[in-house]
């Protein structure tokens, strides 16, 4: 593309971030979550830079944001590309929303050029990825790939609302969808996103391809104990949740420490009934684990169930051990990674660097549907979940290049 156009081209990414990332729940900083207020306005806005991309927009019954384009060639296959709209809590504007953004932006340019794909492209922007509002990731591409099932509908947010009742919303009728494609019919799922880590930025890269998406385990872990008297209640006579809980905390720091390739955070703890002169009685923590390998994440699991039930016995307490999330590591395909690393090559001096993912992502659950590829973009300090996230124009203008020059090179080898 001449460098005129796409310098236009990323001067319009630019803003549109920065346009999406003031679409808040929160006055003072970012936060969207499933089917808020803030997600509808965010469908909007979206949805129509997804019109004057030359999109038909929808938006389907789990409320992702869907942007469907034809291709020349009747009958051909679809190529999906997107990411997610929600945000992490207190959020930067570029986890997610850039993996949406920017496949409209290359779709608006290759139309101003007019350029026409042989194949149809749908840009995907997925109601839910983050896990914040209710405890499991996932609800917007699970509902797209036909993989949302009764259990997911049961998983209630802070209020007590559950994802079905959210989903059945004002009609009193929900359906668990079906898939939205045969795999058959797809070329394929690619997404852009933030790298949420610093290895691009140390190799002084602006991009980099996924070679896969580490396996992820969620649960939620209730200790229950007594409430009493803080002044009158002996230490060697308490039940207290809550220190049963904190040694569960350290216990998980140790477990993952242990190897250098494994992550254990326990992000929340609730605590109950919550006041200074109480003994807790209920103290319920989430904890997540990550691992490339799925034998090691799940070793690690077994270890720390074993470790919190020891703490709940030793300490008179009841343990509530509840999964909520469990994903296997997933492998990028070879074939569009492979034409994906030579668009980066092409657009970054020959190199192209092939990183992991230590962060879930909607592929993981699009990977049961299609073949994925993911386009890694660097990241200041390697910072993501954070509000000072941030990515260079620069970086972002390599993105674009590299995604324009993907979908050419695809149309010129996809059996369509
Ligand atoms: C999503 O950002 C996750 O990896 O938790
Ligand atoms: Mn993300
Ligand atoms: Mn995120």
């Amino acid at each position: 593309m001449k460098r005129g156009k796409i310098e236009a081209a990323t001067g319009r990414l630019v803003r549109r971030l920065n346009d999406l990332g003031r679409v808040t729940d929160q006055p003072g900083r970012l936060a969207r979550t499933f089917h808020s207020a803030a997600m509808r306005r965010a469908n909007t806005l979206v949805g129509q830079w997804m019109r004057d991309a030359g999109l038909k927009v929808k938006v389907d019954a789990v409320g992702n944001l869907i942007g469907r384009g034809e291709g020349s060639r009747p009958g051909a296959k679809t190529l999906l590309l997107g990411s997610h709209l929600d945000t992490v809590l207190d959020a930067g504007r570029f986890d997610g929303a850039l993996g949406v953004l920017l496949p409209i932006v290359a779709l608006g340019e290759l139309r101003r050029r007019g350029v026409q794909l042989p194949f149809a492209v749908e840009v995907l922007g997925f109601a839910e990825e983050e896990g914040v509002r209710f405890a499991s990731a996932y609800l917007g591409s699970k509902g797209y790939a036909g993989r949302l099932r009764a259990a997911d509908l049961g998983q209630r947010d802070a209020r007590g609302l559950s994802v079905g009742e959210v989903l059945r919303g004002a009609s009193g009728r929900f359906q668990l969808p079906k898939a939205a494609h045969r795999g058959r019919d797809l070329l394929g799922y690619v997404e852009v996103h933030i790298e949420q880590g610093p290895v691009l930025e140390s190799r002084k890269l602006s991009v980099g391809v996924v070679s896969g998406i580490a396996g992820q385990t969620r649960v939620r872990l209730t200790f229950r104990g007594r409430a009493g008297h803080a002044g009158t209640t002996p230490m060697s006579l308490r039940r207290d949740a809550l220190a049963g809980a904190a040694e569960f905390v350290l216990a998980a720091e140790a477990c993952a420490r242990r190897d250098p390739t494994l992550v254990a955070t326990v992000g929340t703890l609730l605590v109950s009934p919550g006041a200074s002169n109480v003994i807790p009685a209920e103290a319920v923590l989430t904890l997540d684990v990550r691992h490339a390998r799925d034998a090691t994440r799940r070793k690690a699991l077994q270890q720390l169930f074993s470790r919190a039930r020891r703490i709940a016995r030793e300490r008179g307490l009841t343990l509530d051990w509840r999964q909520t999330q469990d994903d296997d590591a997933v492998a990028c395909s070879r074939e569009l990674t492979a034409l994906l690393a030579r668009s980066v090559r092409a657009q970054q001096h020959g190199r192209c660097l092939e990183l992991t993912s230590g962060a879930g992502h909607d592929g993981v659950v699009m990977s049961a549907m299609a073949a994925i590829a993911m386009l890694f973009v660097r990241c200041r300090g390697g910072l993501s979940h954070h509000a000072d996230e941030y990515v260079a124009p620069a970086d972002l203008e390599v993105a674009l290049r590299v995604i324009v020059d993907f979908l050419e090179r695809l149309a010129t080898v996809a059996v369509t």
